[in-house]
């Protein structure tokens, strides 16, 4: 028997099933969404929920079951049917034009015309008061290349604002945004609840699901197994949505450690970074937390040597790397996890297995034959360990969902043969089961006398998996806390400082 429809339903959708070769995405999901409120789709990566709202979107059309908007049953084929139908979608990959401006993007197909022109200046008043709407300093004219993330996210809230959607559907949006900017994300979403719309949210941050959310549905292997309001305990949340519990979260198995492997001194790269001074012992974890912005990423790459600097020295095992040089760094046994996994990580049409070889491929090759079935068998393991879901290894990358792509950048860095892991941001998008294999898989690196540096805005895994703490700010080390000293509040306090008193104890040393 159906349920009675509400008179605030705005979507429901039934018996939804879609498959791919060799993949059944959607076995059977139903779901529905009400005026003014914010529905979270939880699931791991792979269940089926980026699917399921490109069913919504007109990205994808359904192998079977029903979508009703209002009531009645519609058919959603491409972009323009959706936004008929009042429903807008901010993908987990944004789907803004770089090169056109800012109001360009928002009225993109929609441009005002005045005498059959684009009426540029009331397209760019328009623009600027619904970002105005929105709350970000962003001018209608700036180029949408030149934007940060958290910008281009809030410029795809305002182009769905524009179309006047009665449904937003955001994919993640909270993955790349920084703790400020999450509360800020959040305010735009709790007034759009207040004027009506119905808003779908997917979220690998439980924390975020009692906080935003009011009620959840959870997908698993591509089947709705439940629906439960949001303030539901996390750890049931996670039962729900991996089918068993989680005992613990962050499994850090601290080794004695040994010699330093890595050690960077006073590197310097002028108007980025300075005089950034560390090291990192075989065995041990070392984390770097810091605001966006603090110069993390950049000084790990000029230390994988993808970037110049302009004074200072790395050394691995005692012997100096040469200044931008990638190909010296991996063969002292540096590995880099990038944090733009899509631009710098993968090979989107190459599959799986082929990913996963990237590194190990030198090894493998001996007297100019590749070892393709010990790749082979690396690969598999690799891909078991981290539960990528997959039809086979075979599959292309480009097709798998987001959080896959990412345990095989990762896999294929934990694969070679390494001795300093550089990890930028390792679990961003990755649901909660597969982190903790990622951590499990950090243990056994520095058990075997590895040295892990791991960057991550994710304070909870920063505090919990690592055994010192680098905070950066502005471009320098505010400081450094033992694993005992690090806390929410020592962490930020170090993250905010200013750089006057940064300079008042860098002179102090001089
Ligand atoms: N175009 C495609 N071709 C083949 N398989 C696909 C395609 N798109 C999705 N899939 C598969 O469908 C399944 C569901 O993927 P989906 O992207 O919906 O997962 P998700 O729940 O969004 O995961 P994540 O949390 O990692 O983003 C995955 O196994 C994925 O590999
Ligand atoms: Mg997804």
């Amino acid at each position: 028997m159906k349920p009675a429809s509400s008179p605030d339903e705005l979507l429901r959708i039934e018996g939804i099933r879609k498959t791919f070769p060799g993949v059944v995405a959607l076995d059977s999901v139903d779901f529905d969404l009400r005026r003014g409120e914010v529905h979270v789709l939880l699931g791991e990566n792979g269940a089926g929920k980026s699917t399921l709202i490109k069913m919504l979107s007109g990205a994808y059309t359904p192998d079977a079951g029903r979508i009703t908007v209002g009531g009645e049953q519609v058919r959603i084929h491409g972009a323009q049917d959706a936004e008929r139908l009042g429903i807008a979608t901010i993908y987990q990959e944004f789907n803004l034009v770089p090169d056109l401006t800012v109001a360009e993007n928002i009225f993109l197909g929609r441009q005002p015309r005045r005498f059959g022109l684009i009426d540029r200046r009331t397209m760019e008043r328009d623009a600027e008061a619904l970002l105005a709407r929105v709350g970000v300093q962003v001018s209608p004219r700036a180029r949408v290349r030149e934007l940060g993330i958290a910008r281009l996210q809030m410029v795809e809230i305002a182009k769905a604002l524009s179309l006047d959607a009665r449904v937003l559907i955001m994919d993640e949006p909270t993955a790349v945004l920084t703790s400020e900017e999450v509360e800020k994300l959040f305010a735009i979403v709790r007034a759009l609840r207040e004027d009506g719309v119905g808003v779908v949210f997917i979220t690998h941050h439980l924390e975020e699901i009692a906080a935003l959310g009011d009620r959840v549905t959870v997908i698993r292997d591509g089947r709705s197994v439940g629906q439960v309001p949001a303030s539901t305990p996390e750890d049931e949340l996670v039962r729900l949505m991996v089918g068993r519990s989680i005992e613990q979260q962050y499994p850090r198995e601290r080794p004695d450690t040994g010699d330093a492997l890595l050690k960077v001194e006073g590197l310097t790269r002028d108007g980025v970074f300075h005089d950034v001074s560390f090291e990192v012992r075989a065995g041990e974890v070392v984390g770097i937390a810091g605001l966006v912005g603090a110069g993390r990423t950049e000084v790990a790459r000029a230390v994988f040597g993808a970037d110049p600097y302009d004074r200072g020295s790395v050394e691995v095992a005692g012997a100096r790397l040469p200044r931008h040089d990638v190909n010296a760094a991996m063969s002292a046994g540096v590995g880099l996890v990038p944090e733009d996994r899509k631009g710098q990580g993968l090979v989107l049409d190459q599959s799986v297995e082929e990913n996963l070889g990237l590194v190990t491929l030198r090894a493998a090759t001996h007297g100019g034959f590749v070892d393709r079935k010990g790749q082979h068998t690396a690969a598999e393991r690799i891909a078991g360990q981290l539960g990528v879901r997959m039809s086979g290894l075979g599959q292309h990358v480009r097709t798998l969902s987001g959080g896959n792509q990412q345990k095989v950048v990762i896999g294929k860095w934990l694969l070679a043969d390494i001795r300093v892991l550089i990890l930028d941001e390792p679990t961003r998008g990755i649901d909660v089961g597969a982190k903790v294999e990622i951590y499990q898989l950090v243990n056994e690196l520095t058990a075997a006398g590895h040295a892990v540096l791991m960057i991550s805005s994710d304070l909870p895994e920063v505090l919990g998996m690592s055994d010192r703490v680098l905070v950066m700010a502005q471009g320098r080390l505010a400081g450094e806390l033992s694993a005992d000293d690090a806390t929410q509040d020592s962490v930020m306090a170090l993250a905010v400082s200013s750089p006057t008193t940064l300079k008042e104890e860098g002179s102090r040393d001089h």
